[in-house]
């Protein structure tokens, strides 16, 4: 009986259901198309997407620029390995390295391979270049950090869900508050060891925590007096998201070259992701100089798929775009707007304590406990009324659109997000 017949939807989560590990718990929503800021599911439902894949589809879903780019590299030449050159990788090597100011580039693919990277670099310099004994070396990192999933990752998250049962843990971490340079002097100060500080200009999975104005500078500032490397993961934050091409924003060649009163601060290594390809294919990177990244030869790093010509290809893509649509500004432009027309509606209501973020990366925090499933409830009822965005932590619920909006679309997306938050209301 037609009746009794499963929804497309119904048949596509049941089978990741069954056939899938069920590492995460997706909003039930089945999603087959994207364009821009729009995504629809298999029923034909359009939606404002308020996610971005993490952060990751910047310059809108399915950019024909980038798609094109990773149309005409798959035709020509999609894979060598590093076993071989390409002619891809060079130019975007120098294409990137120039674009954020620093000498070299090292390819990956996912943000958490990426901080891998910076980690074993900063080690490896640590030894060879400041004089650490081997084995001792200590990178600091902060409390409700989130950097990625893989196994030394996580031997420094304090998420106990993401650790529990996947020790042994890997060593030589030292964990300190964020947005705490007391703290971290301290750390910096108590042994000769450290290597370096590892830090999220944004806390954006913990549920979007910008730090004071000065943190990054002075923290920046720390680490040259103790010799330590500033390691900045932009995997989120970066490529425009925060209204600037970095969070950091060091003197990288920023399309909003007015940055005054912010912090600007020039990481020692820089980690890339997500945006890094327009959410079209998984390229990451780490940045360095020369002093740092030389410590780096052949048979000491590597990943088949690293640099590969369309990776390559799609990265110089995604960053022309950055550029040419000027996100960053739209990002500044669109981020205060949407602030501050939440800020007006949570002083009248008693929904929403706050609304916090940058750019287009915010939040907003919901009056309910964290074990509370209001959150949770709440973007069900945005789904319905046409938007999608998800909880990061219990009562927190982030809302990162591709930088690719404009006013109109979102003056439409903050009347559904107020409209819905007026529907939960006590
Ligand atoms: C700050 C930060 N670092 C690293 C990662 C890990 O990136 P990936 O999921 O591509 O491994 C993420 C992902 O959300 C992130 O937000």
């Amino acid at each position: 009986m037609a009746v009794l017949e499963k929804t497309a939807s119904q048949k596509a989560i049941d089978l990741e259901n069954k056939y899938g590990a069920h590492n995460y718990h997706p909003l039930p929503v089945v999603l087959t198309r994207g364009e821009g800021v729009y995504v629809w599911d298999v029923d034909g439902k359009k939606y404002y997407d308020f996610l971005s894949a993490y952060s990751a589809v910047n310059q809108g879903h399915c950019h024909p620029k980038i798609v094109d780019a990773m149309n005409d590299q798959a035709q020509r030449l999609t894979l060598t390995s590093r076993a071989f050159h390409n002619d891809m990788l060079g130019v975007y090597e120098k294409y990137a390295s120039e674009y954020f100011n620093f000498d070299k580039l090292l390819p990956m693919n996912t943000g958490a391979e990426a901080v891998e990277t910076a980690i074993k670099i900063c080690r490896k310099w640590a030894y060879e270049k400041k004089g650490i004994e081997e084995n001792e070396a200590e990178i600091i990192v902060c409390e409700n950090n989130f950097h990625g999933r893989t196994t030394t990752i996580i031997s420094f998250s304090n998420d106990p869900i993401a650790r529990k049962n996947f020790g042994p843990y890997t060593n030589g971490f030292i964990k300190v508050s964020y947005d705490n340079l007391a703290e971290l002097e301290q750390a910096m100060a108590s042994s000769p060891n450290i290597a370096g500080f590892l830090v999220e200009p944004i806390q954006g999975e913990a549920g979007v925590y910008v730090p004071s104005e000065d943190y990054l500078i002075k923290a920046k500032a720390l680490c040259e007096k103790y010799d330590v490397l500033f390691i900045a993961d932009e995997v989120q934050t970066g490529i425009a998201r925060t209204g600037r091409l970095l969070a950091t924003c060091g003197n990288c060649d920023c399309p909003k070259k007015d940055c005054s009163g912010t912090p600007d601060v020039k990481p020692d290594i820089l980690i890339l992701g997500k945006a890094l390809s327009g959410g079209a294919y998984p390229v990451s990177a780490v940045l360095a100089n020369d002093a740092i990244m030389n410590v780096i030869k052949p048979g000491t790093h590597g990943s088949t798929f690293g640099g590969n010509p369309v990776a390559a290809a799609v990265a110089m893509a995604a960053l022309e775009v950055v550029r040419e649509e000027a996100l960053a500004e739209n990002a500044d432009t669109l981020g205060a707007l949407f602030r501050s027309e939440l800020q007006a509606y949570i002083d009248t209501s008693n929904i929403a304590t706050l609304v916090r973020g940058k750019g287009l990366l915010n939040a907003i925090v919901i009056n309910d406990t964290e074990e509370s499933d209001t959150a949770w409830n709440i973007c069900l009822k945005l789904r319905d009324n046409g938007l999608l965005a998800k909880p990061t932590h219990g009562n927190i619920i982030r809302f990162a659109p591709p930088l690719v909006m404009n006013e109109s679309q979102l003056r439409e997306c903050i009347e559904i997000i107020i409209n819905t938050l007026k529907t939960f209301e006590k």
